[in-house]
């Protein structure tokens, strides 16, 4: 099993040191698993410029590509994934939230939708859980099957120790994220990930080649046109319902709000 690690902090401290503690607790249930590290603070991203290339043309248009292309080749090739960030005034450091800011067009085409994460965070006093929250709402939007989350309370600068209560957390949380990436089994979307979805799905009609204000977003979604969710997952018959009553309307809105975009 591969499992990739994308340290989201800018320095190895309280949330490295956690997350060392997750991959101890993996290789105590299999010896085999693999990590692969990635630091942002040693990538040096420079910040998202907002020039929403990749919504309108493609990411590969990203002017720091060169960057970001890696960091998804990475994400594709592992078994799954987890994203290490510290609480910094009650939400991700800046170092994070460059790396999401590059990657917000998966919201508008999402993948990944084989992959499970854990989000794992550390704050001196609070807010570690809102942190884990929002990274894994960003990552249904990209397609994520799951998100475990492992938010801890450090209450420290830079030294943390996990009490008793820490490492027992930690272990289950490992374990669960573990079994769950090893069984390969697919869970049935929450209904949030399906209202993006359904109503990109619904609105690329009116951003195709062909159009006045065309995006990137037209030419993705031609493989999705029948389908409520991606291939795999499964749908039982009430999300499909909904799903379909979000694409309708998506549809019936799409035409009044024209996304637009300067020549
Ligand atoms: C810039 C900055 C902002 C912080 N904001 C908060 C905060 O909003 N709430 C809190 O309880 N602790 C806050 N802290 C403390 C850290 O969340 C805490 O020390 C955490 O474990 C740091 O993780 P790290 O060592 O991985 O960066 C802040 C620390 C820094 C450096």
């Amino acid at each position: 099993m591969r499992i990739l690690v994308i340290n989201a902090c800018p320095h190895r401290g309280n949330t490295w040191t956690l997350t060392k503690f997750v991959e101890e607790e993996m290789l105590k249930f299999d010896s085999t698993v693999e990590f692969d590290e990635i630091y942002l603070e040693e990538i040096s991203i420079p910040f998202c410029c907002g020039c929403s290339l990749c919504f309108r043309i493609g990411h590969h248009f990203c002017p720091h590509n060169q960057y970001i292309q890696p960091i998804m080749d990475k994400i594709s090739e592992s078994d799954s994934f987890i994203i290490s960030a510290s609480c910094y005034q009650g939400a991700v450091p800046a170092i994070c939230k460059n790396l999401t800011d590059h990657l917000a067009f998966l919201i508008h085409r999402p993948r990944y939708f084989n992959k499970k994460a854990l989000a794992i965070s550390t704050t001196g006093g609070v807010s570690a859980d809102s942190v884990t929250k929002s990274i894994a709402n960003t990552l249904h939007g990209w397609g994520i099957n799951r998100c475990y989350q492992l938010p801890i309370v450090a209450l420290s600068w830079n030294d943390y120790q996990p009490t008793e209560k820490h490492l027992k957390l930690i272990s289950k949380i490992a374990k669960k994220f573990y079994k769950d990436v090893k069984s390969q089994k697919m869970h049935s979307p929450h209904i949030g990930p399906l209202i993006p979805f359904n109503l990109y799905r619904a609105m690329c009609y009116d951003y195709t080649p062909d159009k006045e204000y065309p995006t990137q977003d037209g030419v993705f979604w031609k493989q999705y046109q029948d389908m409520t969710y991606a291939k795999g997952i499964p749908m039982p018959i009430h999300k499909r319902v909904f799903a379909n009553l979000v694409y309708l309307i998506g549809k019936k809105l799409s035409p009044k709000m024209i996304v637009t975009y300067k020549k």
